[in-house]
Order: C-alpha cells, then structure tokens, then sequence
C-alpha cells in the first residue's frame, strides 16, 4: 500500500482530519504534517513540508487541504519533481494520475463537501500513471523546470 502524506492549513485541517482517519481506514499508511488547529498559518509552509516527504521518498502521493486548494497547489508546484492538481470533481482526480502523474492533489475545503473530496481522495490514490505518450510530456515539463524549454 502507498504511503500518503497530507497537509492543510486552518482552512483545511477539519477536511484533512476526515481524509486521514479515511485513508488509515483503508489500510494506507498516512503521514501528516498539519497544521493541527483552527488558528491562522500559511499554506506554504505546509505545502513545502509536505512536498519535501515525497521528495526524499517518505511519501508517494501528497494531499494538500486549504480554503480553495489552489493556494496549496501554487505552492507545490513551485517544487522540483512536484505536479500538483487542484480537483473539484472526480475525473480530473482521476485523470491527473492516470495522464499528468499527478502526485499532489489539492482540495479546497471551502469549495467541497467531505463527501466529494473523499470521492476525489479515492479516485486520486488508486489511479495509476498510464506512462506511454504521457512520459515525453511530463519529459517537457521538467525541461520547463530546469530552464531548459525555449520554443
Ligand atoms: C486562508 O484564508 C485561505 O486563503 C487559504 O486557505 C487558501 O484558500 C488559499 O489559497
């Protein structure tokens, strides 16, 4: 089973709490990196930490949570090696596995019910990357990364 790091701010630690105690339900070893209250942080911090657990191999896949999730996904996507997709709906979560290796998925807390991101968490966690005509696109991603993409 996949080890999954998740992270949130005091928009997203409610959510992140369901998403953890859902995921160590079904038998996924969870870590987290908080925050762990309501009172007021910022959402890079938590993202950085969270992106450096997938970095370093503790983690394979990341679930960042705050008010929209796009603030997260701004923030890990600043990350070498780091692709992450804010999801409000069951396919793109999906498919951001299946097409783009997605290995952060990010969810707004204020924009989803817990109901639906749990949908996205499972859609996310067990799609698999398809690789074949996808792995020279993430390829150009990268160069994009390192500077080296000028067309
Ligand atoms: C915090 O108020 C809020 O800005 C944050 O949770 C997030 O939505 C940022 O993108």
């Amino acid at each position: 089973m996949k080890t999954i790091v998740l992270g949130a701010d005091h928009g997203g630690f409610e959510l992140k709490n369901i998403i953890k105690a859902h995921l160590e339900n079904s038998g996924f070893t969870v870590i987290d990196v908080g925050t762990n209250s309501a009172d007021s942080c910022d959402y890079p911090i938590f993202a950085s930490r969270l992106c450096k657990k997938i970095q370093v191999g503790e983690a394979e896949l990341g679930i960042l949570v705050c008010g929209t999730g796009i603030g997260m996904s701004m923030a890990a996507n600043k990350h070498k090696g780091i692709r992450a997709a804010c999801c409000s709906d069951t396919f793109s979560a999906r498919l951001t596995r299946l097409h783009n290796d997605a290995n952060v998925l990010c969810l707004g807390a204020r924009v989803l019910g817990a109901g639906l991101a749990l949908d996205l968490v499972n859609e996310f966690v067990n799609a698999e990357f398809e690789g074949d005509r996808h792995i020279k696109r993430l390829s150009l991603i990268e160069d994009i990364e390192n500077g080296k993409l000028v067309e």
